[in-house]
């Protein structure tokens, strides 16, 4: 059996997100996606409200499995034994950035194998980052998170809590 699986912050999960995660399902027989904490950043919703966000947004995928974890990537990888960890790029920085995580994991791991999948292009500016600040003005977020989770992400952003 194939299981792959995706990390990342999800504050919140984009439509970006989840055609990674739906393109990651196709080809693998499990997808574990897994919420985690990046330490470089600060979060406008916790662990728990994030995995929730992917389990609502996931619901109908049938081979796919949202957790949470704040510990390391590669403690994770080992636990489940995962073929290989999926994540997705937009951009050239991106690519950069995925590369150095890579090799550090593989550091800690000498099993450990990412496969990066393309971002689709209409879904390329999207960002985490790009929700919460439109959402923090008012701006219309309904074409970057999915629909399963909308009103949730305004109704948290749009209170004027901080980014
Ligand atoms: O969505 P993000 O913030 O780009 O995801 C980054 C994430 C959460 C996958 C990364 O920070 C991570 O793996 N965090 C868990 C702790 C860990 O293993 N850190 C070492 C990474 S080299």
């Amino acid at each position: 059996m194939t299981s792959l699986l995706f990390p990342g912050s999800f504050d919140p999960f984009t439509r970006g997100h989840l055609n990674i995660a739906r393109r990651a399902a196709k080809i693998c027989d499990k997808l574990y996606v897994v919420v985690m904490n990046n330490r470089k950043k600060t979060y406008a919703f916790d662990l728990e409200e994030r995995v929730n966000m992917c389990k609502l947004a996931l619901q109908d995928l049938d081979n796919v499995e949202v957790v949470g974890s704040d510990g390391l990537l590669v403690d994770l990888f080992k636990e489940l034994g995962c073929n290989a960890v999926v994540r997705g790029i937009r951009s050239e920085s991106d690519y950069r950035y995925e590369a150095e995580m890579a090799l550090a994991n593989k550091l800690l791991c000498p099993d450990y194998d990412v496969t990066l999948l393309l971002c689709r292009s209409d879904l390329s500016l999207i960002s985490s980052s790009i929700v919460k600040e439109v959402a923090h003005y008012g701006g219309d977020i309904s074409g970057m998170v999915p629909g399963e989770i909308l009103k949730l992400v305004e109704d948290r952003l749009m209170k004027g809590r901080p980014l």
